[in-house]
């Protein structure tokens, strides 16, 4: 049987739930939200979303949750909306190229100065290197809450926390790690330490492909421009989008199946609880880390420790090239992992892995105990 261990990619398949839910919507009528009154149906699945993912990341107010395509997306219009030229932008050196393109790409074109802070090979980051790096003209830090790569856990709260000491604005990735591991920006004393959450909607949140979206507090809603503008229902003898939530920043259709598939799966993880989902994860990675020590020749890039990780294990198998070890677990054992740079150039550079890359293993909501034990033991025999 095959064994899927790449849930950094993706989740795999829909729980029960979420898929009961998507099937009826598809057997009835689609209609567009705020754009009829027969698509009252579409608003009401939209707050229904906005309500169960804001309650994940700690925002009382759903209009503050706002639906895109996925993290990428938001963090496009996330760091697009917030710079002005001159600005200068910090972020890690392990940050996805969902973040990275798109602050070089300002960087190139003459908009912001940029510097990536220096990580330690395994991925981890001294908060320190924060308040070194702050100059008087900058203006953001954006980074990933876990790395993609070696799953390490950044200190993002420490970093958030000096950022704001200079007024700097903060953007937190939580592709990898929303709905897995906990972080609210709201009500739990995160208050204010985070100004934009970017999250994914296919991966640890367990919803559909091209949904996902962001959260936005207070201050970053008051500076940051649309980036994308267009048809939203609302204000339309105007050209100017509208100044409220969340019609600012949503323009044109909606993808409702996705987003509904957020809402059933955001209920269904608050029903569990992240802090149990992260513990069931933790246990899956600490069990596979722990057997990894005992394999000769295999060196895990990120760290060893379960506490400091999120379920993302690369490794490098000594000899061998990325693709060809992903290439034999797959064809000598059905094993489904991911090779080469993973999206992430900074973080094999970090990590001295480039351009080869390593072999990643991921583990999610369907890992077992037997499934790690038997990759472990394909990995033994390799
Ligand atoms: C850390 C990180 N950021 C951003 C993204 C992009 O997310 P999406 O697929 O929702 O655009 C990914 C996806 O691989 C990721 O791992």
């Amino acid at each position: 049987m095959t064994i899927y261990a790449n849930y950094a990619a993706t989740t795999p398949a829909l729980s029960p739930a979420v898929t009961g839910e998507l099937r009826e919507y598809l057997g009835g009528v689609h209609l567009n939200a705020g754009r009829n009154f027969e698509g009252l149906e579409a608003g009401a699945i939209t707050l229904r979303a906005r309500r169960a993912v804001g309650k994940l990341f700690g925002v009382t107010d759903p209009l503050r949750v706002i639906f895109t395509s996925g993290a990428t997306q938001s963090l496009n219009m996330a760091i697009n909306g917030l710079v002005r030229p001159g600005d200068h932008v910090l972020a890690t050196g392990v940050e996805h190229n969902a973040t990275a393109r798109p602050l070089d790409l300002l960087r190139k074109n003459g908009v912001i100065e940029l510097d990536w802070l220096p990580c330690a090979p395994d991925g981890s980051l001294d908060p320190g290197a924060v308040r070194k790096a702050i100059r008087k003209n900058t203006r953001l830090l954006v980074m990933t809450h876990a790395s993609n790569v070696f799953g390490t856990i950044l200190p993002v709260r420490e970093c958030f926390r000096i950022a704001h000491e200079y007024g700097v604005l903060t953007i937190l990735d939580m592709a990898q790690t929303g709905g897995v591991l906990p972080f609210t920006m709201g009500d739990s004393g995160d208050a204010g330490i985070c100004d934009v959450i970017a999250f994914a909607g296919h991966k640890g949140l367990r919803g559909l492909a091209g949904s996902g979206g962001f959260v936005i507090g207070e201050a970053a809603c008051g500076a940051m421009r649309q980036w994308i503008s267009g048809g939203t229902g609302s204000v339309s003898h105007s050209l100017d989008m509208p100044d409220f939530l969340p019609d600012r920043f949503e323009p044109g259709t909606q993808n409702i199946i996705g987003i509904l598939s957020l809402a059933a799966s955001a209920e269904e993880i608050l029903g569990v609880g992240v802090e149990t989902i992260r513990e069931r994860e933790r246990a899956s990675t600490a069990r596979f880390l722990s057997g990894l020590r005992e394999l000769k020749n295999i060196r895990v890039c990120g760290t060893l420790d379960p506490d400091r990780c999120v379920s993302v294990v690369s490794v490098v198998v000594e000899g061998y090239d990325a693709g060809e070890v992903s290439q034999l677990l797959f064809e000598g054992h059905g094993i489904i992992t991911r090779s080469g740079l993973h999206c992430s150039p900074l973080a094999h550079k970090t990590a001295g892995t480039f351009p080869g890359g390593t072999v990643r293993f991921s583990f999610g909501s369907g890992t077992t105990e037997a499934e790690i034990d038997r990759i472990l033991a394909a990995l033994e025999k390799l």
